[in-house]
């Protein structure tokens, strides 16, 4: 969606993968995650918007027909939320659905029929982010209830991020690029291995829909909420900025481990998911369970993404004409997870941990600088 908005793919925090409705998700929560993006560095390295899920409302709206905060959760109601943490400097999001009620079993009140009062009520109150969803949608054609939406927010004159939470049945990527900022592509992601990796598998193919300002959103992240290993998380963490994902944290950061912290701070990961060019990567080799993809820069590297989803370890292996950059007489290497830089002239070969995945920007013509005490040109070899 041409808005200005999502320039790269948006990062920030949701609560639904930690909480669901869970009385836990409240005003102390929410405020809590904003102080910790400060203090922890997350909106140093790019997290900006802290957004709210479902069950933040009361089931039925007000006698003018506005939507209602639950007074439990949310005491002091959702602009003195969204204050908060716009006071942090952050952005502050919310959610909703492209139905008559929300999904949540509960049945909260969705927008359908009402997107212009509902928008206006989320303005007056800050929201610069809205996550759509599509249940109890009454069977009203999805481009119809997107698409007012969507001029309804605009209507508002205030700049709100547009997420579309459709769960891919109708092939958003299709259709939403002039409607939203992004669009899920699968149903809801689970805290498990073959969930993540189900997702990805699914989302892969979809790279030639995604661009600047419309993004494919394979969903929130599971890293950190105890379902799988630190190294599966970094898979997790990985693939989703090879594919140029949006990056919303989905566990309690008040209670995040430093090693949840920094899957979800490195900042070189993170670079390759908010690369300008805005390019999705793409599988170049999968065979075996050996999966290698390549994502273009702008800088004319690419980031390369070695993964080994066996229950053992293996020796996964490309080349830089299988990745779209042979040419060059030499290439520098950084393993964007343990720092390390080398060259090669075109093999690129690592092992891989079982349901591991090495992470790597290789850029053409450009070895890594000689050791320290060379002195003469001579001794360099380009
Ligand atoms: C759907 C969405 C989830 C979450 C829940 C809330 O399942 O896909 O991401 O928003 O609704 O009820």
């Amino acid at each position: 969606l041409d808005n200005g908005l999502a320039v790269t793919p948006q990062m920030g925090f949701n609560n639904w993968n930690s909480t669901h409705c869970r009385a836990e998700f409240n005003e102390a929560m929410v405020k809590g995650i904003a102080d910790l993006f400060v203090t922890k560095g997350l909106k140093a390295a790019g997290y900006q918007y802290v957004n709210l899920d479902d069950c933040w409302a009361l089931p039925n709206r007000d006698s003018s027909g506005n939507l209602v905060p639950d007074p439990v959760r949310f005491p002091n109601g959702i602009k003195a939320v969204a204050d908060y943490v716009h006071g942090k400097g952050l952005k502050f999001g919310i959610y909703s659905s492209a139905g008559s009620k929300t999904c949540d079993v509960q049945g909260f009140p969705g927008g359908l029929g009402h997107e212009q009062q509902d928008a206006n009520l989320w303005a007056s109150w800050g929201v610069d982010y809205l996550k759509y969803d599509n249940c109890n949608n009454q069977g009203v054609d999805v481009l119809t209830r997107y698409t007012a939406m969507r001029d309804a927010l605009k209507a508002t004159g205030r700049p709100i991020l547009y997420s579309i939470c459709e769960w891919g049945s109708s092939q958003p990527w299709n259709w939403a690029q002039p409607v939203g900022n992004s669009w899920r592509t699968t149903g809801d992601i689970g805290d498990s291995w073959s969930s993540m990796l189900g997702i990805a598998h699914a989302n892969q193919p979809l790279a030639p829909y995604a661009r600047v300002g419309a993004w494919n959103d394979p969903d929130m992240l599971e890293v950190g909420n105890g379902g799988m290993t630190d190294t599966e998380y970094r898979t997790h963490f990985s693939l989703w900025a090879e594919m140029a994902a949006p990056l919303l944290i989905g566990s309690d950061l008040r209670s995040a481990s430093q090693a949840t912290l920094d899957i979800l701070t490195n900042s070189d990961v993170i670079a390759v998911d908010q690369d300008p060019l805005g390019r999705q990567g793409t599988v170049v080799s999968s065979s075996g369970g050996k999966v290698v993809m390549s994502k273009p820069l702008a800088d004319g590297s690419r980031a390369v993404t070695l993964t080994n989803e066996n229950a053992s370890t293996a020796t996964v292996s490309t080349t830089v004409q299988d990745l779209g950059i042979g040419g060059a007489a030499s290439y520098a290497v950084k393993d964007l997870w343990t720092k390390a830089g080398s060259s090669t002239t075109g093999a690129v070969s690592a092992s891989v941990p079982a349901h591991g995945t090495v992470m790597l920007r290789i850029t053409p013509g450009n070895p890594v600088p000689p050791p320290s005490g060379l002195s003469r040109l001579s001794d360099l070899t380009w």
